[in-house]
């Protein structure tokens, strides 16, 4: 039996089986609704049940706490309906644009950044059309079924010849898939992936002046966001603050210097956290978030896209909001939770 959602305020609706988490079945139709992990981790998709029962799967108390479950709020990601029901949620117009398709893709290149980052060039099949918005991910299908997700680092313009998409990879020491990339991955291997995923891209119809805020690799999405921008010709004035602990972590530092050469909208301002005496570090230091407090104590007319580390957008979040009068639907992020994240205590 299909149960039918209804979402408020846009007034659509959609089926969704006994068994299928309702963004499942929102992104399955085309339905643009908020979200960024899938998997119960990250918050994105908190929505407001109205009307009718669903039941939670697995997720993590910080995305959404039992004080918040009981006051009516849940994650699309993994609730399902048990009857009918009523959604408050955002509606993210061009999210359920582009289809999802699984595909192998082929490694084209691996190219090594920074002695944690390698950038992994994946090479489409030609017999598909794979469109994405700047900001979108994909996930790679592992052999035993895990998934793990990467953010374009190219917006869908700068895909070359042959096409490619562009992945910023950290290492994480333990990590399934990361492991592997950074040891026995090699060019021409052939790897399953699905996508496009995520509402995290920019949103074209505002003429708000934006912060861009990378955190490590977070720095992929916002790059192909700026490549956006500058393809577009959109003039709103933007600033990157992309943060790492040391210089080497700000692994395509040239590369902004070179974009703000060619962007007179965009400002760039690297920070780095925990500089040695050996790294001659004279530029900004501290958080990354706390740098942007510090230069735009007043965000209340500005868009914020935030990418990266969960502690460093989870800090945005809460303190550009709290301190800075940023409009909560005006921050926007995908939040890089990983299995560590996943069970870590709270
Ligand atoms: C929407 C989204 C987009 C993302 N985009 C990017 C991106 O562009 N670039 C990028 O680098 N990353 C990105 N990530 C993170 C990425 O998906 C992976 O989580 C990350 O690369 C780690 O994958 P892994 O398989 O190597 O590690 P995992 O197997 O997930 O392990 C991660 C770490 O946790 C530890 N660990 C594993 N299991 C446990 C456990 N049970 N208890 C405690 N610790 C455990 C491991 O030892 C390791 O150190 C993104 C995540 C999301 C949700
Ligand atoms: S918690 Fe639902 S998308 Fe991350």
């Amino acid at each position: 039996m299909t149960f039918s959602i209804t979402l408020k305020p846009a007034d659509k609706q959609f089926g969704v089986e006994p068994d299928e988490a309702i963004l499942a079945a929102a992104i399955r139709q085309g339905i643009g609704l908020p979200y960024g992990c899938r998997d119960g981790a990250c918050g994105s998709c908190k929505s407001r049940l109205l009307e009718g029962r669903v039941v939670h799967g697995t997720h993590q108390d910080k995305a959404l706490s039992a004080a918040e479950e009981a006051s009516g709020l849940i994650l699309t990601c993994c609730a399902t309906a048990q009857t009918d029901c009523v959604i408050e949620a955002r509606n993210v117009p061009g999210s359920g644009d582009f289809p999802v398709l699984k595909m192998p893709s082929r490694v084209l290149q691996i190219e090594r950044v920074a002695s944690d980052v390698i950038v992994l060039r994946m090479q489409l099949p030609a017999n598909q059309n794979f469109l994405y918005r700047a900001g979108q991910y994909v996930e790679f299908i592992l052999r035993d079924g895990a998934r793990r997700s990467y953010s374009m680092g190219n917006a869908p313009h700068r895909l070359g010849s042959p096409p490619a998409i562009e992945l910023h990879l950290r290492h994480m020491p333990g990590g399934k898939f990361t492991d592997q990339a950074f040891g026995t991955l090699k060019e021409k291997d052939i790897l399953r992936m699905e996508g496009p995923f995520g509402s995290f891209f920019l949103r074209e119809e505002s003429t708000k002046p934006i912060v861009l805020l990378a955190s490590g690799t977070g720095f992929a999405p916002i790059k192909a966001i700026i490549e956006q921008l500058q393809a577009k010709a959109d003039l709103r004035p933007a600033v990157l603050y992309w943060g790492g602990r040391r210089p080497q972590d700000l692994y395509m530092d040239d590369w902004c210097q070179r974009t703000v050469a060619q962007m007179p909208s965009l400002r760039y301002v690297p920070v780095v956290s925990d500089a040695l005496a050996e790294d001659g570090w004279t530029g900004r230091t501290g958080f990354v978030h706390r740098a942007v407090m510090e230069d735009l104590p007043d965000l209340s007319g500005h868009q914020v896209y935030a990418c990266g580390a969960p502690i460093v957008v989870d800090s945005a979040r809460a303190d550009f909001t709290a301190q800075c009068k940023l409009p909560a639907d005006e921050f926007f992020a995908d939040s890089f939770v990983s299995e560590a994240d996943k069970h870590a205590r709270p």
